[in-house]
């Protein structure tokens, strides 16, 4: 099966769950267990409960941020489905139901169970705590495939009731968080190498994806941001563009953008530099300078890029909404830059916020050209200086701001001779003086974790700083990977 597959039959599935159980609720309040129609629907529930696992050992129907997802992923919203979704909403809303987890294999759960579950879960409705009434008879009932979903988060996985400590369900956020931002990039690796093999390439999983990235943002963006320090050599063009989605989905929910938004500007970002598979590669890693052709073949990827997204396979107004901001990335806002366009014609918002995001990430990636680049300090204090000239002063702002003085990995001295990594910028706090997790070289030379600590902590005798910054650097020099020591 491929991605696509998995993807269409994913939506289907929720679907026709979500039917199932309407249609339960409709005929236990009308027949006895043992009509047919009643039979019937019980039989089209076992089926769609197994369809919707794919392997899983339970599966997970729910409501997050207004939408339907099963296991995680949101089930789109097509037309046809509005009317169910509705319904379906306003029945749980009313019982202060989120969702629910169903275990796998019904097929030996009784057809009268399964009609009892539904029978309260309408009675619920009626009493004055439906959600307390509803699980306690549950329990009393001994239905224990069917466990409700008290709170709306996608986080609660595989987690029947949730009793995890707050720690656990860090843990939990940070773990969903990685293997996003791993599922995106393979998402992008995937439309990329298959756009050099062949000429249709869909972009589900990558919009799934973004849509993901996008509820993450929403609810915390600390460990994305953490997670868009991470700088490869091999995989460059990946995490740079991934890298690039994740800052800029994060400035366009500064500034107030909704979540439709956020995701057209994320699959933006994965995608701005999707021409650059047209360049040599000799080309695009040579150490040195570029002579005036090759820079000349550099120049040509920003076109590149809308080129290729249009022979993406998908809606057309999805490819519209795609086609601009990677035209425009590398034109800046005094309309230097490339490709050169008529000065009077306004460069798009999105363009100004891919413009500053993605010079960010490239001058603090060190390169197989490069092995040094900037610490993440010092690349804000260097673009700052070009702020109204190559950037859009106002967003720019925003971005240093949202970043903090000593952004998320910016590998710190002190003066107690001790080095740490900068932990996530506090607005409410002296930023000059972040959280900073240590680092303490082994025997062999390597860094390991050290404590966490405050730069703002004082001596209590003296009253003076405990801690103070002499230097940033950039991790690459020390040759780390700021994710894998905070997160
Ligand atoms: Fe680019
Ligand atoms: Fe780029």
């Amino acid at each position: 099966m491929t991605m696509n597959d998995f993807s269409q039959k994913q939506d289907s599935s929720g679907h026709d769950l979500l039917r199932a159980i309407t249609r339960l609720i409709q005929i236990g309040r009308l027949y006895e267990d043992n009509n047919n129609l009643a039979v019937e629907a019980v039989a089209a529930f076992k089926r769609s409960v197994g369809n919707a696992c794919l392997g899983e050992p339970q599966v997970s129907l729910q409501i997050y941020n207004g939408r339907f997802f099963l296991q995680q992923e949101k089930l789109p919203l097509l037309r046809k489905h509005i009317s169910l979704f509705n319904q379906m909403m306003q029945f749980m809303e009313k019982r202060k139901i989120f969702g629910w987890h169903f275990r796998a294999g019904l097929d030996r759960v009784d057809g009268k169970d399964i009609l009892l579950f539904t029978r309260l879960l309408d009675r619920a409705g009626k009493e004055e705590n439906p959600l307390d009434w509803l699980v306690s008879e549950l329990d009393k009932n001994d239905i224990h495939w069917v466990a409700v979903i008290r709170e709306s988060s996608l986080y609660q996985g595989d987690c029947l009731e949730s009793t995890m400590a707050e720690s656990e369900t860090l843990e939990r956020k940070k773990e969903a968080a990685k293997k996003t931002y791993q599922n995106a990039l393979n998402s992008i690796k995937e439309v990329a190498q298959k756009l050099l093999s062949r000429n249709e390439v869909g972009i589900r999983k990558s919009v799934r994806m973004v849509q993901r990235m996008v509820d993450i943002i929403m609810e915390d963006a600390t460990t994305f941001m953490a997670l868009s320090t991470i700088r490869m050599y091999d995989d460059y063009t990946y995490t740079h563009s991934l890298n690039v989605a994740i800052l800029a989905m994060t400035l366009g929910k500064k500034i107030g953008m909704k979540r439709t938004t956020l995701e057209r500007l994320g699959l933006c970002g994965l995608f701005h530099d999707l021409g650059k598979i047209e360049i040599p590669k000799k080309i695009l890693n040579k150490k040195g300078k570029l002579d005036d052709s090759e820079y000349e073949e550099i120049k040509k990827h920003s076109m590149a890029s809308a080129a290729l997204i249009l022979k993406l396979k998908t809606e057309k107004y999805r490819k519209g909404h795609l086609l601009i901001s990677p035209f425009e990335h590398h034109v800046r806002y005094d309309h230097s830059g490339y490709p050169s366009i008529d000065k009077r014609r306004p460069i798009s918002l999105f363009g100004r916020i891919l413009t500053i995001v993605d010079v960010f990430d490239a001058i603090t990636s060190p390169r197989i050209y490069r092995p040094t680049s900037m610490s993440p300090d010092q690349a804000l204090g260097h673009m700052l200086s070009d702020s109204g000239k190559y950037y859009d002063p106002a967003l720019l702002k925003v971005f240093i701001n949202m970043l903090g003085v000593y952004p998320v990995g910016t590998l710190l001295k002190f003066d107690t001779g001790e080095m740490g990594l900068s932990l996530h910028a506090n607005n409410d706090r002296d930023q000059t003086r972040p959280k900073v997790q240590l680092l303490i070289q082994g025997k062999d030379k390597s860094y390991e974790k050290g404590k966490v600590i405050d730069l703002g902590e004082r001596n209590p005798g003296t009253g003076a700083y405990k801690r103070t910054i002499v230097q940033s650097l950039h991790p690459a020099t020390l040759g780390l990977q700021p994710a894998s020591y905070i997160l």
